[in-house]
């Protein structure tokens, strides 16, 4: 995406009249999502999920491919059921009692959500990055070979050196903690601690990573950094990243989803979201009506 389109893109403003727009003072119907929410080569197919907490419907018949190897944002006000469609993705859901998923969510063909698959494998396969970095209270060593040390992934205390290192540097911390691997990884910057959240998660080898926010407690250069990451994990993992940043949206992703009260409004390639939406509710959205 080109400066210039970047450089229009202004994050949702608070609207300029009194009080927010409502879906009334819209006047705007829900339709089926437009765009292109199917892909041909689909790592993760999710098919008319419905997700509910008690009786409130959070997430309403969403169906969404997240494509081989690609980044796809997921956008939307507050509370429209990103991180709630998100924790679906490796059933993370299943530790909120009240909360209960319908439908259908493949994972390279596989129902995940069958008695036979064990969430901590699933887990596994499909790890998350929160938007509150949560380094364990533990060294920066043990942080990172927590995964491989449960999952059994090496052999012997060499191995396991390599693949911490190795996590690390694909997480662009290692030059940084090389010399303080037993310090407590809670002692780091947000941004390292954010980073070495990252590292923990690809030290298990997954196939896709969750990144809900993952950015939004730094500040701007802490930001940048988590933001050239993506861009380099994106070479070897899916990546599905919920931001409110709609400039970070642009900068990290190749498809960008929207969201509206827990319905999938549209789904199509991230500059045509931005610079010429289909639905007219996501155009609101992008220009600042409400956010
Ligand atoms: N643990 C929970 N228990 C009950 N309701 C919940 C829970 N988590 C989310 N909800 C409800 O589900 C809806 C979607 O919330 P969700 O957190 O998925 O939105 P979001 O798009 O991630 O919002 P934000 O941008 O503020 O993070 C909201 O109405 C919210 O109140
Ligand atoms: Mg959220």
């Amino acid at each position: 995406m080109n400066e210039a389109v970047l450089n229009d893109l202004a994050e949702p403003n608070k609207p300029d009249h009194a009080g927010p727009e409502t879906e009334d003072s819209l006047n705007i119907e829900y339709t089926d999502t437009v765009g292109q929410p199917l892909c041909e080569e689909a790592k993760i197919r999710t098919k008319e999920v419905n997700v509910y907490y008690a009786d409130n419907q959070a997430i309403h018949n969403v169906s969404l491919d997240i494509g081989e190897n690609e980044v796809i944002a997921l956008i939307g006000p507050s509370g429209c059921g990103k991180s709630t469609y998100l924790r679906t993705l490796n059933r993370m859901n299943d530790t909120i009692d009240i909360c209960r998923v319908e439908g259908q969510i493949l994972l390279d063909g596989e129902d995940i959500y069958t008695k036979k698959q064990d969430p901590v494998l699933l887990r596994a396969r499909v790890g998350m990055v929160f938007q509150k970095p949560n380094p364990f209270p533990k060294s920066i060593y043990d942080n990172v070979a927590y995964g491989p040390r449960i999952h059994g992934l090496t052999r012997n205390k060499s191995e396991l050196d390599d693949l911490v290192e190795e996590s690390l540097t694909k997480a662009g911390l290692f030059q940084e903690v090389k010399d303080r691997l037993d310090a407590p990884g809670t002692g780091l910057s947000g941004g390292q601690q954010q980073r070495l959240c990252i590292a923990r998660t690809i030290a298990v080898q997954p196939e896709v990573i969750l990144m809900d926010e993952p950015a939004s407690a730094l500040d701007p250069i802490a930001t940048a950094k988590i933001e050239e990451l993506i861009n380099e994990l994106k070479e070897n993992f899916t990546i599905v990243i919920v931001t409110h940043s709609m400039q970070q949206a642009a900068r990290v992703s190749q498809r960008t989803a929207y969201f509206h009260m827990g319905r999938l409004i549209e789904v199509g390639e991230t500059d045509q979201i931005f610079t010429n939406p289909a639905h007219e509710l996501t155009e609101k959205y992008i220009t600042g009506r409400f956010g």
